[in-house]
Order: C-alpha cells, then structure tokens, then sequence
C-alpha cells in the first residue's frame, strides 16, 4: 500500500506561509512514491490549490450538511469548491473543544465523500483511558461509531492518534503501536471485509524525522498525520523520506 504522509497545519498560517507550501511542494516531489497532503487553514485552501496543483491540499473540518444557517461553519462542498482534495474529519482537539461526537464525525466524514473529497477520520484515547487499560475499547468504539458503511480505501483513511501523543513529544512504544494498528485493523476487515485491508491507517502524535523511520516500519502503519512537523519544509521531508524506505 502507498503511504499516505499527511500535514496538520491546525490553527497555523498566515499568507506569508505560502511560502512554506511552496518549499514543501517543491521539496516531496523527490518522493513520487508517497502520496503527501498538507491540511492548511480554510482560508489557504483556495490560494494554496491554485498555486500548488502537484500538492493535495486539504482542509482540517467539515460541516455535515451541504449548506444552511451554520454561522461560522464551512462544508465540505465549499472545501471541495476552493480547491481541497481531502479533510481531516473528528481530530482529538474538535472532539475535545467543540463536543464532536462519533455521530458527527460519521456524518462529516459522508459530507466529505459527497463533495467528493478524501477523508482521514481520526481516533485516538487520553492518558486516563490509556492508564485504565481501555485504549483499545475506546480506539474501537470511536472507529465504529465514526466510520460510514460506505467506507473504502480509495477515499477513507483512519488516523490514530493517541491524544497524550499530540504536540507532547511523547509516542507509545513500538509494542503499543502495533497492537493498536493491528487492532485496528482487524476490526475494518471485520466490517469490510477485504476492503478493510485497503484503508490506511495513519499514526499521528509527535511524528517526526527522529522516530518516523521507526514508526512507519511497523506492520499497519501505512502512514502519519504530522502536525508540528508539517509546517516546515526541513521538518516534513525527512518523514516523507523515511516513507519513501518503508
Ligand atoms: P503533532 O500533531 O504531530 O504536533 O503531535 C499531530 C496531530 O494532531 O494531528
């Protein structure tokens, strides 16, 4: 399976930061061989896309509906209409701070998939859950509760992020990862069949140059979900290059 190395830019970048895009851009095209995408601010979606046609450019969220009185929100028809190729849908921090719940994050994802845009749906336990041994339990219920029955791997992925890992520097052992990532697997195949075996499932927490050969390695990692790391150029490309030699 082609790794998928995917940037979460969150709540960073002003225009200036085209620049990075472009530095980015222009430095993956030596990996033809990983699929990248940078999930910008909406407000860089359309410039970005414009710009950049050799880089996919996605968005972080998208409402459930197509359109209607949502102050604030934007659709995943918008996304699509500036330019985007894909969303993150149900990051740890929009369930979190915005109340997502599985529903929300199920009904984002199809929104996603009408407007015709790829989606990476993202699960992922705290620390506590983690400490009480329900990692696993969690990761699954969110996975059940937040994956449409329309799922394939043409244009779903799952990212697991634990939430402790986000922005901390800390990542689970090598163990924990492939435990969680087979776990996740074998719950797609279970409700997909061999479809399942064609959804990625990206890591995501604290990736970067140091510890994305090692992560990217095991078994069902088939790529990440880079947030710090992903804003510039020097940062991203030794992942994407560790992608490339997985
Ligand atoms: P991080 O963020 O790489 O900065 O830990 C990952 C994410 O939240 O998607």
């Amino acid at each position: 399976m082609r790794k998928l190395i995917a940037g979460n830019w969150k709540m960073n970048g002003l225009f200036a930061q085209m620049d990075d895009i472009a530095a980015i851009t222009e430095a993956v095209a030596a990996y033809p061989a990983v699929d990248t995408a940078l999930c910008v601010p909406a407000l860089l979606i359309r410039p970005a896309a414009g710009r950049f046609a050799d880089m996919a450019i996605g968005g972080q969220d998208c409402h459930m509906s197509v359109s209607g009185a949502h102050t604030g929100c934007i659709s995943a028809e918008m996304l699509a209409d500036a330019g985007a190729r894909l969303t993150i849908v149900g990051h740890s921090e929009r369930r979190a701070a915005q109340g997502e719940s599985d529903a929300d994050v199920r009904g984002k994802a199809l929104a996603a998939q009408a407007a015709g845009l790829s989606a990476i749906v993202c699960v992922g336990e705290t620390e506590a859950e983690r400490d009480a041994g329900q990692a696993e339990a969690v990761v699954l219920g969110q996975l059940a509760g937040s994956l449409p029955d329309q799922a394939t791997g043409s244009w779903l992925s799952v990212a697991y992020e634990p939430v402790w890992a986000i922005g901390t520097g800390r990542i689970p052992s090598t163990e924990d990862v492939a435990a969680m990532h087979g776990a996740i697997r074998a719950a797609l195949v279970a409700r997909f069949g061999a479809e399942g075996n064609a959804i990625r499932i990206l890591y995501g927490g604290s990736m970067n140059g140091d510890n994305a050969a090692s992560l990217l390695a095991i078994a069902n990692v088939d790529g990440g979900l880079i947030g710090g790391a992903s804003l510039k150029a020097e940062k991203f490309l030794p992942i994407v290059a560790a992608a490339a030699a997985a």
